[in-house]
């Protein structure tokens, strides 16, 4: 029987696309949220960067996580979540709500006097408590696309920043590149 080399020397394109796909990603510089829900009760949350707004007017959010997560799971049956904004000094939330396969109650990280109706990261940039008005089932991930109920907004802060796989924070503003509007201070 003829041997098929080239099966053997070249990765499937499937696969060779997959890990190009998540390379090309990971050059995508981007913000830090952490989804948050209950789970019995608790507060729970999942480190995610798939969070985009859609629509200012009604103020309209999506979110995008893997649909087998228990995340998912509590959002689906909730009907609602939250959005915390990370800052630069929430590494240690942002990498226990994204270690795969481990508990995610977030008890150590809100802020317990919040009056969100979703758990708050203590010290998080903006929260954004948000209603479900549509999931949408994409690959192995389910979009949630929130109406945002409520918003809080912290004063000042600097984002957590996500790029090439590890967490960064901003360079300081550089006014050279600012030409029409200055840099804000934070
Ligand atoms: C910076 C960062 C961003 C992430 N963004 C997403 C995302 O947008 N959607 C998602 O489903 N998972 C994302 N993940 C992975 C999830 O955090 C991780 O797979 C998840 O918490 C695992 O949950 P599980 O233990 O329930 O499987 C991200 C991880 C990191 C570190």
């Amino acid at each position: 029987m003829a041997l098929d080399l080239t099966e053997r020397v070249r990765p499937t394109p499937t696969v060779a696309l997959s890990s190009d796909y998540t390379e090309a990603m990971s050059m995508l510089a981007s913000g830090v949220v952490m989804v948050t829900s209950r789970l019995d009760g608790r507060p729970w949350g999942m480190t995610i960067s798939a969070f985009a707004s859609v629509s200012d007017e009604p103020p309209t959010i999506l979110v995008s996580l893997g649909s087998g997560t228990a995340s998912a799971s509590a959002i689906l049956a909730a009907g609602s979540f939250g959005v915390s904004v990370l800052g630069r000094h929430h590494g240690a939330a942002a990498r226990h709500g994204s270690t795969r396969g481990a508990s995610k109650f977030l008890e150590r990280f809100v802020d317990r006097h919040s009056r969100d109706s979703s758990p708050a990261i203590a010290g998080a940039l903006a929260h954004l408590d948000c209603e479900v008005t549509e999931q949408i089932s994409v690959a192995d991930h389910t979009i949630f696309v929130g109406r945002v109920r409520n918003v809080r907004i912290a004063e000042g802060g600097e984002p957590l920043v996500y790029f090439r796989r590890a967490y960064r924070a901003l360079a300081p503003c550089n006014p050279s590149f600012e030409r029409r509007i200055p840099c804000l201070s934070s």
